[in-house]
């Protein structure tokens, strides 16, 4: 085995998350202008390329990997990546094949996904009401979504509900999609909205994680819990009930010091953070046949300390120019 990545906060890097494209068929209200300009077909990385970056990364000890978008199954031909990646999982040289996906394409890929090797999957989901769910997602099909998450559950493939908590939008539902999601046996957790994209007010969206705890914390008792999944979740357990709900908190708790990830966009850049611009042209190294290895460490030598999101001055601080969808959140 070579030398693991280690940055220079001494954190390993062990989970790469590529998306696949900057694409998607929904346009969700905090995540996507309405007009969005995608990149032209011929700026994308094709899936072989895909496959030989993500072999490298695994090569140099990467253990997760997450496939986004965008939505990734929007993407022509993706079960090839999915079938090419999952030999690195026969040999055990990968732990986790996984995605976060909107789920709107799910019917029709679960049962390949789990014959690829997935084994959970993390599903985008904001409301349960399908007036709702139109609006959030500007033209979105709740019962099409419905469908895939059946689909996925009937395929074997264990799911994580991800909600955006959103004030005045989805507050009056913490307690429907908690018994939802208990009801079906799904995963829940839930992400504070981040100052990524122009995409309208930041403050006006913003409900702290801090303040839905509170309010989930006047009818149960929560037992915090150690456990992770690798990602920047982290977990309690409902007493009275036994439910696990994650919450991802880059606004209250900045989960930085543990960070073990990277992202790298359909284009072949490396970025080192979220919250950051830094970022590392892999395709142009892959392409020109150059020293990958050395791009890779030579990036993640100056992975930074965090980002530097803040809402605390009731204003909006570290706000990125570029939407989450480039990055693959
Ligand atoms: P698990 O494997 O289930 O732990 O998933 P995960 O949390 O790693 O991945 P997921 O795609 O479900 O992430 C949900 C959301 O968390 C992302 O869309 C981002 O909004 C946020 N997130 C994930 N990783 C990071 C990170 O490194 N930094 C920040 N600021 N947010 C992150
Ligand atoms: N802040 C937090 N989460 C976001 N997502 C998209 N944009 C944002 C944002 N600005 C979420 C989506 C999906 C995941 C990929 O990222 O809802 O769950
Ligand atoms: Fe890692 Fe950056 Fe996310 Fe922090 S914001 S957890 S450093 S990717």
């Amino acid at each position: 085995m070579q030398t693991p990545l280690i940055d220079p906060y001494q954190r390993a890097i062990t989970y790469l998350r590529i998306s696949v494209t900057d694409r998607c068929d929904f346009r969700c209200l905090y995540c996507m202008a309405e007009q969005m300009t995608f990149l032209p077909k011929a700026e994308l990385l094709t899936l072989e390329e895909m496959e030989r970056l993500c072999t490298g990364f695994i090569e140099l000890g990467v253990r997760k990997l997450r496939v986004t978008g965008g939505e990734p199954l929007v993407r022509r031909n993706i079960m090839d990546l999915f079938r090419g990646l999952s030999r690195h999982l026969a040999s055990g040289a990968l732990e986790e094949l996984t995605l976060t996906t909107n789920g709107s394409q799910l019917a029709k890929y679960a049962e390949d996904l789990a014959a690829c090797g997935v084994r959970r999957i993390n599903v985008s989901l904001d409301t349960l009401d399908d007036a709702k769910f139109a609006h959030i997602t500007r033209w979105g099909r709740l019962a099409q979504v419905m469908e895939g998450i059946s689909a996925a559950k009937a395929a074997g493939l264990r799911v994580k509900i991800n909600t955006v908590a959103l004030k005045g939008f989805n507050e009056d539902e913490l307690f429907p999609l908690l018994d939802w999601c208990r009801a079906e046996g799904h995963d829940l957790t839930f992400i504070e909205v981040m100052p990524m994209g122009d995409t309208g007010d930041r403050l006006d969206q913003y409900w702290s994680l801090r303040d839905l705890r509170r309010t989930l914390g006047e009818r149960f008792s929560l037992i915090p819990l150690a456990e992770r999944t690798g990602g920047p979740a982290r977990y309690v357990q409902i007493a009275e009930t036994g439910q696990k709900i994650g919450f991802i908190t880059p606004m209250t708790h900045n989960f930085c010091e543990s960070c073990n990830r990277v992202r790298l966009t359909c284009t072949g850049e490396l970025y080192m953070c979220l919250g950051q611009e830094d970022r590392a042209d892999l395709r142009a190294i892959l392409r020109d046949g150059g020293d990958l290895e050395a791009a890779i460490r030579d990036a993640i030598g100056r992975k930074p300390k965090g980002h530097d999101f803040d809402y605390s001055r009731q204003q909006v601080a570290g706000q990125m120019p570029r939407h989450m969808s480039h990055t693959g959140g």
